[in-house]
């Protein structure tokens, strides 16, 4: 499978709108998720792989960098890091339950993955971007933006599968 960002369109005037309109895509997956039948599970949750992998990378490696560097939060970055990382485990946990044919769980794990990162997107927009916007001057605001265009621009991962 590759990945790259066609998948992911990049809208927003800055970082922080880039991000927030990128975290309605992925609610809108995570609904489906949840409702999805049996047999379109498999193809809601490869989207999921492919826009969660964008969106991470570019929080990552541009933008909890940033939260911890421009507006000085170490431990709200590092915990926005934790709980990614939570989320890699739970996403590959349910896709390995469709591969292994044993869904029976699947349900009830979705629920739980849908509401852990409904509660790091919530984290994201109501602390850690407001502080980035009230602690980034213009000039580091447009080094950010530009840095997310770049990198969303550039971006594409071959994946085994
Ligand atoms: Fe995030
Ligand atoms: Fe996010």
């Amino acid at each position: 499978m590759r990945i790259d960002s066609t998948l992911l369109p990049v809208r927003g005037n800055d970082a922080v709108e880039i991000l927030e309109n990128d975290h309605q895509v992925i609610k809108g997956l995570l609904n489906e998720l949840v409702s999805a039948s049996h047999s379109q599970r498999s193809t809601v949750i490869e989207k999921l792989v492919g826009v969660l992998t964008i969106h991470n990378a570019t929080e990552e490696n541009l933008v909890y960098p940033a939260i911890n560097k421009v507006a000085g939060s170490k431990l709200e970055s590092q915990h926005l890091y934790h709980e990614t990382a939570d989320a890699d485990v739970a996403l590959f946990e349910l896709d390995s339950m469709l591969k292994e044919g044993d869904d029976s769980e699947f349900a009830a794990q979705a629920k739980k993955f849908q509401e852990a990162v409904l509660h790091h997107i919530d984290e994201e927009e109501q602390k850690a971007f407001q502080s980035l916007n009230e602690n980034a001057d213009a000039e580091h605001s447009k080094i950010l933006a530009e840095s997310v265009r770049q990198f969303r621009n550039a971006l594409h991962f071959d994946t085994a599968s």
